[in-house]
């Protein structure tokens, strides 16, 4: 029954573990198949067209293993890659973070003023202004890409003297060192691997910042179209199977993912999958899907 396929959850990294939580948090009924291009992280300094290939190629290896639906967590194929997935795969819902994220940031701003931070090549997409507008028409939106929270969150480094001069060096141009009146409202955090340093940024930013992620309302999201397809796998009593792939070392995974999640995953968990050329080969080996139920 196709309600009990897993969904895809697709990432450049690890990062996207983040949404992966709030998809488990929300459903806990629903299998999810999540896949690490670990390999080939970062995406977020390539062009649109490496990661438009990065994206169809991890998309087909998720459709060959059987996923009923795929959540794009990976800001940067979300903000190029859309709509080629949406094309080439035109029976699968695919569900990204950047509309989630911009309605939820839309809503948390009073003022319209809407700081966006992100990978470069994520600001070089414009995605988000015109997805924040499409709810608030009024919103002024500044992007900033700040790619030193990716290395510094894979290593770890999340708080102390060295996160926070990152964090003053991207941010006091938008926020302390603009006249109250010119500040954004509200913090976008449009990358996967941004969650980890909110704590840190809350302490930089002040109470009165709001500060967004888009894991939440992704869920959320993914939630309403399944309901609305009738693909909702049908409510159990135990927590459903969650299976890791990655395209390089499982170990690197377990590691870093110690950052992102507060559960553990053992490297023996990690299924390593060539991605690349299993997809250059047209020969992708379909992944056996764990029984659920
Ligand atoms: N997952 C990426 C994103 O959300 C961040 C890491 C990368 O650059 O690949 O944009």
């Amino acid at each position: 029954m196709t309600a009990n396929r897993p969904i895809g959850v697709f990432d450049s990294g690890v990062g996207g573990l983040t949404v992966l939580k709030a998809l488990r948090d929300r459903m806990p009924s629903e299998a999810l198949l999540y896949l690490g291009d670990t390999a080939r992280l970062p995406y977020g300094t390539k062009s649109a067209r490496a990661v438009n290939a990065y994206a169809l190629e991890a998309a087909r290896a998720l459709v060959d293993a059987g996923i009923k639906a795929l959540v794009v967590a990976d800001n940067t194929s979300s903000a190029h890659a859309l709509d080629s997935l949406r094309n080439v795969f035109p029976g699968l819902p695919v569900v990204g973070v950047v509309e989630p994220g911009a309605a939820a940031a839309a809503h948390a701003s009073a003022t319209g003023r809407i700081v966006v931070i992100a990978t470069e090549s994520t600001v070089q997409a414009e995605t988000y202004p015109p997805a924040i507008r499409a709810t608030r028409p009024d919103a002024t939106v500044i992007q900033q890409a700040c790619p030193l929270f990716v290395a510094l969150a894979e290593e770890g480094m999340v708080d102390g003297p060295i996160a926070e001069q990152v964090a003053r060096h991207y941010l006091a141009p938008l926020f302390a060192d603009r006249p109250p009146a010119e500040r954004g409202d509200c913090l976008l955090l449009g990358c996967t691997h941004f969650p980890v340093f909110a704590p840190l940024l809350r302490r930089l930013l002040g109470p009165e910042v709001a500060i967004v992620d888009s894991a939440t309302t992704t869920a959320r999201a993914v939630e309403s179209l399944l309901d609305a397809l009738a693909l909702a796998a049908p409510r159990r009593d135990a927590p459903a199977p969650l299976r890791y792939l990655a395209t390089d070392s499982p170990d690197r995974f377990a590691q870093v993912s110690k950052v992102f999640v507060s559960w553990r995953i053992a490297a023996a968990e990690v299924e390593r999958m060539d991605l690349a050329s299993a997809a250059f080969s047209g020969n992708i080996e379909p992944v056996p899907l764990p029984s659920v139920g």
